[in-house]
This record gives C-alpha cells, structure tokens and sequence, in this order.
C-alpha cells in the first residue's frame, strides 16, 4: 500500500449554484422555495448566466430541499458555500454579477449559518447598522 495522500482533483466547474426549487403541499408550516418563486428565479440565473458568458465555467443546477425553507428562495454557491436568499429578478442580476463575474459578495443577500427565520437576518442587519 502506497503512503502517498491521495488528492481531490480540480473541480470541474469554477463554481456550481444550487437554486432551491423544492416544493411541499400548501399550508406546509415551513413553506418551500417554489411558492416563493424559485423555478423561476432558476430559470432566469441559467437564462442570464448564459448571456454573461458563464455558461461553461459555471453551473447553475435546481436542487430539492436544502433545509433552510423560512429563507427562501436560497441559493449556495460552491466551492465556497456561501448562501443567498434572494427574492427578485435584481437579487439574481446582482449575484451573477458580483460573486460570479467579480468574484466578490452580496454582503445583503448573505445568509449567516446563525439565520434560521426571516427575523434573524433583520436583526442581524439592525445590528450592523
Ligand atoms: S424548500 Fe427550499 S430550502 Fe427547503
């Protein structure tokens, strides 16, 4: 047996977004990322990401459930793991753009791993002000 560490190779892609597009019956407590319009926001960050030129170094993939229901629409972003709750057309232009193309972050549209509900992320942002 060799001694030699085995290492991971090169990701494939230079980044892989996850857009959340899972969806439960209505009423569910928890609500889900389809009602609140994630196909959609998917469809339009392929669409988009397409046009910026993107296309082969990025992925954009819809995933089920990723657990953080109550902040949806979210959206992760690998290798980095950074996650965004978004909402809007403009929410998805200003992630494309920022994080994808400058290779920086959507400070607003940031989730913590701290944030569970809505609430947490006004509170957090009433405290940075
Ligand atoms: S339904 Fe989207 S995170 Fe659970």
């Amino acid at each position: 047996m060799s001694d030699d560490v085995l290492m991971d190779p090169a990701p494939y892609y230079r980044a892989h977004v996850f857009v959340c597009t899972n969806e439960r019956e209505p009423g569910h407590p928890r609500g889900c990322c389809r009602e609140k319009g994630g196909d959609e926001l998917r469809d339009y960050m392929k669409k988009k990401a397409t046009g910026l030129g993107l296309g082969k170094a990025v992925r954009i993939n819809n995933a089920g459930c990723l657990d953080r229901c109550e902040l949806g629409p979210v959206l992760v972003v690998y290798p980095e793991g950074v996650w965004y709750a978004v909402t809007s057309k403009a929410d998805i232009d200003e992630v494309l753009q920022t994080h994808l193309v400058e290779g920086k972050r959507v400070e607003r549209l940031m989730l913590q791993p701290t944030d569970k509900l809505p609430a947490d992320i006004v509170a957090r942002r009433v405290a940075a002000e």
